[in-house]
């Protein structure tokens, strides 16, 4: 099975959204690849229904979940929620909210076992900052990062990012691409897929979609063009 998720951050607003539906599309199926749609919290009923209306077997998902499961807990959304709003994945450990939040591997740990218990398929995201990168630091980072997902590693999917790379139009070269979804692959071989996510376009997607290892995308600015999302998805094929 191939992914192409659609992580659309804080980006696309109800009226975004509507324009993404409405946009000419080659109304991508295929049994071979699963799409998901990571609109904001407030928009998940309202994309649930578009899919629904236009018969779309794409996915939602979410992009981020509590550590608790109910209570006292002012601004926050529980895994059970969003099960309850036709979520089937939750994204968890995304850069831009390890970067914002105390996130520690014990928030990481309680929000996957909030997510499994709700039924829903964590998208676990790893990945080094550009400075790790460069003091040769990105293998250790990887095996670091891994370590909270060993013993659920057939429940959930992975997202490898490197952090420099999302939302800069800068790529690591396949070869680099290649062997962190060799490591990945060798510590965790039970995943459900390891996906590559960071800058990916339309014009890059081909190459990566090629590089072994790669099960899939996860596309953040790229998604929010209904003709790239579906152009990248096409490239897994
Ligand atoms: P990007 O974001 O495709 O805009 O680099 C990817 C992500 O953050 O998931």
């Amino acid at each position: 099975m191939k992914f192409a998720f659609a992580n659309w951050k804080m980006a696309q607003g109800k009226s975004q959204i509507a324009s993404f539906f409405d946009a000419p599309s080659t109304e991508l199926r295929n049994e071979n690849l699963t799409c998901a749609l990571f609109p904001s919290y407030p928009h998940l009923a309202d994309v649930q229904t578009r899919l629904k209306v236009r018969n779309l077997p794409w996915k939602l998902g979410a992009q981020d979940c509590s550590t608790e499961p109910r209570g006292a807990f002012t601004g926050e959304v529980s895994a059970s929620m969003l099960q309850e709003e036709a979520c089937t994945y939750v994204l968890i450990g995304h850069s831009e909210r390890r970067q914002r939040g105390p996130e520690t591997e014990t928030t990481l740990a309680q929000k996957l076992s909030q997510a499994l218990a709700a039924g829903l398929i964590p998208v676990f995201c790893i990945g080094e900052t550009e400075s790790q990168r460069e003091k040769g630091e990105t293998e250790s980072v990887i095996r670091a990062q891994l370590q909270v997902v060993l013993g659920l590693q057939d429940r959930i999917l992975l997202a490898y990012e490197p952090v420099w790379a999302i939302g800069t139009g800068r790529t690591p070269t396949l070869a680099e691409v290649e062997s962190a979804h060799k490591l990945i692959w060798q510590l965790c071989p039970k995943l459900q897929g390891v996906l590559y996510g960071g800058s990916v376009k339309p014009e890059n997607a081909g190459d990566l979609a090629r590089v072994s290892g790669v099960s899939g995308f996860l596309i953040g600015g790229a998604s929010l063009k209904r003709g790239d999302f579906e152009k990248i998805a096409s490239s897994l094929l």
